[in-house]
């Protein structure tokens, strides 16, 4: 069974300063890595809003997390929608505020959505497919070369986008690209034979941006920060952990720009060699912090 390794659980953990009876909201609950921590330091009283996309992560949670009781209270959400989710459960004052971004090992070993290259599933991809329409399905079958093109180089920061989009339209001429594997041998086609050597699988940055893609990551991270500092108590800390340069970029300059935070982390605080040692997952994690005047 795939178990999903929280990152940067100790420097979450000194920032956020969780203390007894304080209420937090974990924006990513996923498997509850950091909300688990955080609920043990805030005994007896403090409560974590817990939010997850995915459906299947919060059932997961009901009964992984009962213990915790009612001072655990799971949203089936995006975060995107977190001030209506705070009111909603009239939920406050809240002393700090965690996004991890991104999907767990969970996601991507355990479900059967298509976010690995390495299983045979259908190109979906989404969190959640009540509410949104747009798979990788979608993407790679009808969106135009360049649109392509574009998310493989933005947001998967591929060097060989152009190849990988030109291959996609040229067996998509043929017939639908409609699973992981299929999507891979295209890719294979599309790059140089050294290329596909590296460390990394050469089909890394693309899964990476149909992904960013399909759940439109960039646009609810950008939709969340605001909601998320104007939720947060005087001195609450708001802590994003982020594993892409853009997502990463967007919380620098967001924090930048906003007068009523602080920025604690001058330079973003990454992994040590030994945490990067038991969980590869932890190489690219980025945590910036910021406190609310
Ligand atoms: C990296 S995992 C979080 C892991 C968690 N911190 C832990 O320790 O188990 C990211 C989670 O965010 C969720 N997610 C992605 N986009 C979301 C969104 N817009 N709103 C809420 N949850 C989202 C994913 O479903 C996934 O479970």
């Amino acid at each position: 069974m795939t178990i999903h390794t929280p990152v940067l659980t100790k420097e979450v953990l000194q920032y956020l300063n969780p203390t007894e009876n304080e209420n937090f909201i974990d924006c990513t609950i996923g498997e509850g890595g950091h909300t688990k921590l955080i609920l043990e330091k805030t005994k007896p009283l403090g409560r974590v809003l817990g939010i997850d996309l995915d459906p299947g992560q919060i059932e997961t949670d009901k009964w992984s997390m009962a213990d915790f009781g009612d001072r655990l209270i799971l949203e089936n959400n995006s975060y995107a929608n977190l001030k209506e989710i705070i009111e909603k459960n009239n939920f406050g004052p809240v002393a700090g505020i965690l996004l991890d971004i991104g999907m767990s090992s969970v996601q991507l070993e355990g479900s059967k959505k298509g976010f690995s290259f390495q299983a045979e599933q259908v190109l979906d991809m989404r969190y959640d497919d009540r509410f949104n329409n747009l798979t990788a399905e979608k993407i790679v079958n009808e969106w135009p070369k360049q649109e392509i093109e574009k998310i493989i180089k933005e947001y998967g920061e591929e060097k060989f986008s152009l190849k990988i989009a030109d291959k996609i339209i040229e067996e998509r001429s043929k017939g639908r690209i409609r699973t992981t594997l299929q999507l891979v041998e295209v890719i294979k086609k599309a790059i140089p034979a050294a290329a596909q050597r590296g460390k990394i699988h050469c089909a890394t940055r693309t899964f990476q941006a149909l992904r960013i893609a399909v759940n439109d990551e960039l646009g609810n991270l950008q939709r969340v920060l605001p909601q998320a500092v104007e939720a947060l108590a005087p001195g609450g800390r708001l802590a994003i952990i982020s594993f892409h340069s853009l997502e990463d970029r967007i919380a620098k300059e967001f924090f930048k720009n906003n007068k009523e935070i602080k920025i604690l982390t001058k330079k973003p605080t990454t992994a040590g060699s030994s945490e990067i040692g038991e969980n590869p997952r932890a190489r690219s994690a980025k945590l910036r912090v910021a406190v609310k005047l």
